[in-house]
């Protein structure tokens, strides 16, 4: 059926225009061996690549699984998707029109709704976005008090739903989408008298991605403590939230050593990424599905699991494990202790001691025990036994018999009870049970250290160093400009020291500048000078110009402070001796400035 609604010529132009070794790059890290490319294969566990591209063939294979074929085949096994949805995808990365005559009509129609949820669903996003940064509002008030930075707000797009019954209703229609394509993506309601609306009300909004960064639909959280604490978009055509994974778009562009931490809520994810844990995702308040576990093994070879240190979090780690054994995933198990959060936890001990904790993190194995010692361990001899016991019914899994020679070790010395009673213990539970194997794969060993992810600074720009030059050239070839454009600017807006030097001089000297010839005023400078005049100016329009270079040095020197600003807000995070009041009021205060300073970024640009 496929062959038959989309011409040759056009599934050809589409792979033409889409380089295998581009898309594939962008999915996973590819390294050029010679004339061809290799890398880790996505659809397999491997420590050493067997995955080929051959770029003058384009197409890919991998020799350890067997996986191959052209960049459609690709995308296919790696977004899951249909041949349609694929080419669909493809032809819109290249910016292809695929004009669907001859489409089923169905299929297009789908097609075609999806597209406008996506849309809808992101103009909400971008409105949701826009009210968190009208001042005042209690939903930033909030989320800087607990710490989050204002970037980090940026990056995951977090936004606020005003207390109202229809103020996206109305936003949305005025932007021209009808009540019945809004009620599809969730964001309106039926109310018994047939009116509608707004679904989310004064609540911190969560927009979640699907792994091409679409926005599919939004958790929205209180800001007080009213119920229900979390609101989910309903499910829609393109949300269904036993398939998404939060923060997944952003954690399988950063995942370096194929390893995901995989935590609770929202908000954990959030305060990982901006501790540097980049590779955390959650589900979204439900058990891990297979489907998930699917989606993870897509992207790693493990996975850490992270949940809450309290007997909610225990119960759902217990849930999670087959689930990811059925996937076919490793994993390990991170315990917080005191009953903390992943979020909580980074707040009070810090990101090093988070990391420490990951290395310390368990196999199945240890975490059984670990939870049997929990349990049953005591003093008494009656607790001793019921302890050796339980464990026994443990390592009875354990596959290796060197492996389960150090466990009985270590119980042994544990309890008090002598190696070889153990032993039997453990070899008349594995007779019992001789037909079951268990799968878990116990990977006692196995330690992988992702990278902590390094804060990126600020791009250096260049621009705003030319604009810099550039004035001070115009205030030298024409005296008369001093006045014009000192009257927007001081010396101190020059970021280069030698330009503030020289805009000092121009400052002070502005009447009397006439016959004065800069370069032997600044022996020093000379150099600096010479270059300075020997940058082109732009004659053409030359209030406009300097306006321009103006707002450029403006902009630089806010985008410097917030820059500062956000140094400072990381060093509040991670300095263990304020306390946690201290931290948020101070972090409170910088986010407020950044705010500010954002907003006067906004009115330069007007
Ligand atoms: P904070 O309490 O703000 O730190 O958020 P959290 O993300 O840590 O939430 P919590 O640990 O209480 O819950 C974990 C996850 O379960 C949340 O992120 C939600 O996805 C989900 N969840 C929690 N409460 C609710 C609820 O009332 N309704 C729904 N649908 N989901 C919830
Ligand atoms: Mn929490």
């Amino acid at each position: 059926m496929m062959g038959n609604f989309l011409s040759e010529e056009l599934i050809d132009e589409i792979k033409d225009a889409n380089e295998i070794v581009d898309v594939i790059s962008q999915y996973i890290q590819v390294k050029k061996v010679g004339s061809s490319y290799k890398a880790l294969c996505p659809f397999h566990n491997e420590k050493t690549p067997s995955f080929f591209i051959n770029q003058e063939k384009q197409f890919y294979k991998c020799f350890g699984c067997g996986e191959g074929g052209n960049v459609i085949n690709f995308i296919m096994k790696m977004e899951s998707l249909s041949f349609i949805e694929s080419i669909k995808l493809l032809a819109r990365r290249a910016n292809i029109e695929i004009g669907m005559t001859g489409t089923s009509e169905e299929i297009r129609k789908q097609i075609k709704e999806k597209e406008l949820c996506y849309e809808i669903n992101k103009k909400a996003g971008l409105y949701f976005y826009g009210n968190l940064r009208k001042q005042p509002n209690p939903a930033l008030k909030y989320l800087l008090g607990r710490g989050i930075i204002s970037k980090t707000l940026a990056n995951f797009g977090l936004g606020y739903s005003v207390n109202s019954w229809d103020n996206l209703m109305l936003h949305l229609q005025k932007e021209g989408y009808s009540l019945d394509d809004i009620q599809k993506c969730g964001l309106i309601r039926q109310n018994k008298s047939n009116g509608y609306y707004d679904y989310f009300r004064n609540r911190i909004m969560f927009p979640i991605f699907n792994t091409r960064g679409d926005i599919v639909g939004f958790g929205g959280r209180v800001i007080d403590d009213s119920m229900p604490k979390y609101l989910n978009s309903p499910e829609t055509q393109v949300f269904n939230k036993s398939n998404i994974l939060y923060g997944l778009n952003f954690a399988r562009k950063n995942i370096k050593d194929r390893q995901i931490i995989l935590v609770e809520g929202y908000m954990d994810v959030i305060a990982l990424h901006q501790a540097g844990f980049k590779n955390a995702v959650a589900s979204l308040g439900t058990s891990l599905t297979g489907y998930q576990g699917k989606l993870l093994k897509k992207y790693c070879d493990e996975i850490i699991i992270c949940f809450d240190g309290d007997e909610a979090g225990e119960k759902a780690t217990m849930r999670s494990l087959d689930t990811l054994d059925e996937a076919g995933c490793q994993f390990r198990i991170m315990i917080l202790p005191d009953k903390k959060d992943p979020d909580d936890f980074i707040k009070i001990y810090g990101r090093n001691k988070f990391r420490e904790h990951i290395d310390k993190s368990m196999s199945l194995i240890d975490y059984k025990i670990f939870l049997a010692k929990i349990r049953y361990f005591g003093n008494t001899i009656e607790d001793k036994v019921r302890f050796a016991k339980k464990v026994s019914d443990i390592i009875k899994d354990i596959e290796s018999p060197i492996e389960r020679e150090a466990y009985i070790e270590k119980v042994a010395n544990e309890t008090g009870i002598s190696k070889e009673s153990i032993g039997l213990e453990v070899l008349d539970k594995i007779k019992n049970v001789s037909v079951h194997r268990n799968n878990f794969k116990n990977n006692l060993n196995y330690r992988k250290y992702n990278n902590y992810i390094k804060m990126v600074p600020l791009v250096e720009r260049k621009g705003h160093i030319i604009a810099e030059k550039q004035l001070i050239k115009f205030m030298i070839i024409d005296n008369k400009l001093i006045e014009h454009i000192l009257n927007d600017i001081s010396a101190e807006d020059f970021s280069v020291a030698e330009h503030r030097e020289i805009v000092a001089y121009l400052a002070s000297n502005m009447d009397n500048m006439k016959d004065k010839r800069i370069e032997e005023l600044f022996p020093h400078l000379e150099e600096n000078i010479n270059k300075i005049l020997s940058t082109d100016i732009e004659y053409i329009d030359l209030n406009n110009t300097l306006d321009k270079y103006i707002v450029n040095l403006k902009k630089y020197k806010l985008l410097y402070n917030i820059k500062i600003l956000e140094e400072e807000q990381h060093s509040i995070i991670n300095n263990l001796n304020l306390t946690k009041e201290e931290v948020e009021s101070r972090l409170l205060n910088i986010g407020i400035e950044i705010m500010k300073k954002n907003a006067q970024i906004q009115k330069l640009k007007a």
